[in-house]
C-alpha cells in the first residue's frame, strides 16, 4: 500500500512538473500578456491621430476582426481545436484583436483588430504624456531637454516609438512567427508569416503622416531601410530560435521552425558579406551557429537567442544606416511591399 502511495505522488509530481516546465516554457516565448485595463483603444488614439486611423482602417489588421471569425479557415482551425467561439479565446485573441478589460484580472473584451496599441504598446500611462509638451502651450515654447525628457518617460512607460527599432520589430515577429506548436500541428495553423520588416512595414501599413501633417505619407529612409532590413533579419532569427526551443514533437511545427532559423542565418551570412567588418553581425552569426537546431535544445537556443537580441540592440546604438550602403541592392523595393499605402 505504502509503495503504491510512493507511486502515485511520484506520478502526480512528475504530471506537475511538466505541466508547469510547459506552462513557463510557452509563456516565456508567446507575445506578452498585456495589461488590458490599460488599452485605451484605437478611436481615443485617432481623436488626434485622425490620418493615421484612416490608413490603419483600409489594412488587414482592421479587417481580420470583423473577416477572421466568419471565416472557413478559422473555422477548420478551431474545430481541430476544440475551441467554440474564436472571440472567447485568448490564444487566438492575442495576435487577432485588441481586448480591452475593467480591470486587469477581469474577462478581455475583443474592440478591434490589431490596431495602435499592438504596436506602439497599452497607452493608458503614457498617452497623455506624449502628447502634451511638458506643461507648455505649444511645441515651438518645449526646451529641447524637456522634450527629451517627456520622451524619455513615455518611453519608460512603455510607449514603443518608431526609432526604437528592435522594440517595434520584436512587436512584429511576436505575433508573424506563431510559437503555438498545438496550435501549428494539430490545428493547421500558418507556424508564420514570410515576414521581412522594410517590404512589410512600408506598405498598405506605412501611416507616416503625422510629421508631414498629413501632406504625405513618408517613406522610411534609405539609412532607415537598411537598419530595419538587418534588424528585422536579426529578430526572425532570434524569434525561430526560441521557436525551435519549446518543439517536442519531430513534426510540422519543429519542421518548419528549423527552417526558418537556418534561412534567417543564410541570409545574415550575405549581409556579412554585403556589409563586412560589423562585429555585431558577425557575433550573431556565430550566435545563430551556437546551438543545434534540434528537440530537447530549448536552454542552448535560448542563450543562444538571449545572445542575439543583446547584439542587435548594439547595432542599433551604434549604426545608423548610412554606411550600409552594400545592403541596397538586396533590400525589397517598392514592387515587394505588401500592399500599397493608400498616399
Ligand atoms: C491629445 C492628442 C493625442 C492623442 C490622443 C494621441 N497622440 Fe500620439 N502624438 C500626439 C502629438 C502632439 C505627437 C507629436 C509630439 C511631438 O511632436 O513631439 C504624437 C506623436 C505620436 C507618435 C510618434 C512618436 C515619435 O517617436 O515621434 C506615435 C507613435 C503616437 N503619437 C502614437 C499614439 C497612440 C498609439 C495613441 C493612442 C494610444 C496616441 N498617439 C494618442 C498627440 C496625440
Ligand atoms: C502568435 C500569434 C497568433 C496566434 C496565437 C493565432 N494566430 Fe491566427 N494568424 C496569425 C498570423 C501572423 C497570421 C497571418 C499568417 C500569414 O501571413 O499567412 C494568422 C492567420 C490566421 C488565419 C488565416 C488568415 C485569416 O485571418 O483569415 C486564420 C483563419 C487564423 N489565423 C485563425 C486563428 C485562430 C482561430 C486562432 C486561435 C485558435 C489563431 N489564429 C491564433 C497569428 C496568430
Ligand atoms: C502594425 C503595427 C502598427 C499599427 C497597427 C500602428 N502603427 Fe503606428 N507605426 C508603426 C511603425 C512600424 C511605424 C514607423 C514606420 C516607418 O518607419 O516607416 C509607425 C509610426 C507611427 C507614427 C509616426 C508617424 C510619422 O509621421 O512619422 C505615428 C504618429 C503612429 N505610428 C501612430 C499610430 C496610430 C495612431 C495608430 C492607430 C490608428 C497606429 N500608429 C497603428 C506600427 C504600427
Ligand atoms: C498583435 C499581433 C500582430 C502584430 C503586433 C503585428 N501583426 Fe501584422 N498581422 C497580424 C495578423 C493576425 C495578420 C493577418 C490578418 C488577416 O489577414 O486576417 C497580419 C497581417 C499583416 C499584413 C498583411 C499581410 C498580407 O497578407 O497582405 C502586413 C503587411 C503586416 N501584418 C505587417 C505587420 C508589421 C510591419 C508589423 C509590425 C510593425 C505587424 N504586422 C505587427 C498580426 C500582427
Amino acid at each position: 500500500m505504502a509503495v503504491c502511495d510512493a507511486r502515485m505522488l511520484f506520478r502526480i509530481l512528475k504530471f506537475v512538473f511538466l505541466w508547469a516546465v510547459m506552462f513557463l516554457g510557452f509563456n516565456m516565448i508567446a507575445r506578452a500578456q498585456t495589461d488590458l485595463s490599460k488599452i485605451v483603444g484605437p478611436n481615443a488614439c485617432a481623436e488626434c491621430h485622425k490620418e493615421e486611423a484612416l490608413v490603419w482602417q483600409k489594412t488587414h489588421h482592421f479587417t481580420t476582426f470583423k473577416d477572421m471569425p466568419r471565416s472557413k479557415e478559422a473555422r477548420k482551425i478551431t474545430d481541430k481545436m476544440g475551441i467554440k467561439r474564436v472571440k472567447a479565446k485568448s490564444l487566438c485573441l492575442n495576435c487577432h484583436f485588441t481586448s480591452q478589460a475593467a480591470t486587469a484580472n477581469k474577462r478581455p473584451k475583443p474592440i478591434a483588430g490589431i490596431s495602435c496599441e499592438s504596436c506602439h504598446s497599452a497607452g493608458k500611462d503614457w498617452e497623455k504624456l506624449h502628447a502634451e509638451f511638458s506643461g507648455n502651450k505649444k511645441k515651438e515654447d518645449e526646451t529641447k531637454a524637456q522634450a527629451t525628457a517627456r520622451w524619455k518617460k513615455s518611453e519608460a512607460l512603455g510607449m514603443i516609438r518608431p526609432h526604437a527599432l528592435y522594440s517595434l520589430a520584436k512587436n512584429c515577429y511576436s505575433c508573424h512567427v506563431v510559437p503555438q506548436e498545438k496550435l501549428v500541428n494539430v490545428g493547421g495553423h500558418p507556424a508564420g508569416s514570410k515576414f521581412e520588416l522594410v517590404s512589410w512595414s512600408q506598405g498598405e501599413v506605412r501611416h507616416n503622416l503625422w510629421y508631414s501633417k498629413g501632406k504625405e505619407n513618408v517613406s522610411a529612409s534609405r539609412g532607415r531601410k537598411r537598419m530595419m532590413y538587418i534588424v528585422g533579419l536579426a529578430v526572425e532569427l532570434e524569434t525561430a530560435l526560441r521557436a525551435v526551443g519549446v518543439a517536442t514533437l519531430r513534426k510540422s511545427y519543429a519542421f518548419k521552425m528549423a527552417r526558418r532559423a537556418d534561412v534567417a542565418r543564410k541570409k545574415m551570412a550575405v549581409v556579412a558579406k554585403l556589409v563586412p567588418g560589423v562585429r555585431e553581425v558577425a557575433n550573431i552569426i556565430k550566435l545563430g551557429h551556437s546551438a543545434g537546431l534540434k528537440l530537447r535544445n530549448n536552454a542552448r537556443l535560448s542563450a543562444a537567442a538571449d545572445g542575439i537580441a543583446k547584439q542587435t540592440l548594439s547595432l542599433v546604438a551604434n549604426y545608423d544606416g548610412s554606411t550600409f550602403a552594400g545592403l541596397d541592392r538586396i533590400i525589397p523595393g517598392a514592387d515587394k511591399y505588401k500592399g500599397k499605402p493608400p498616399k
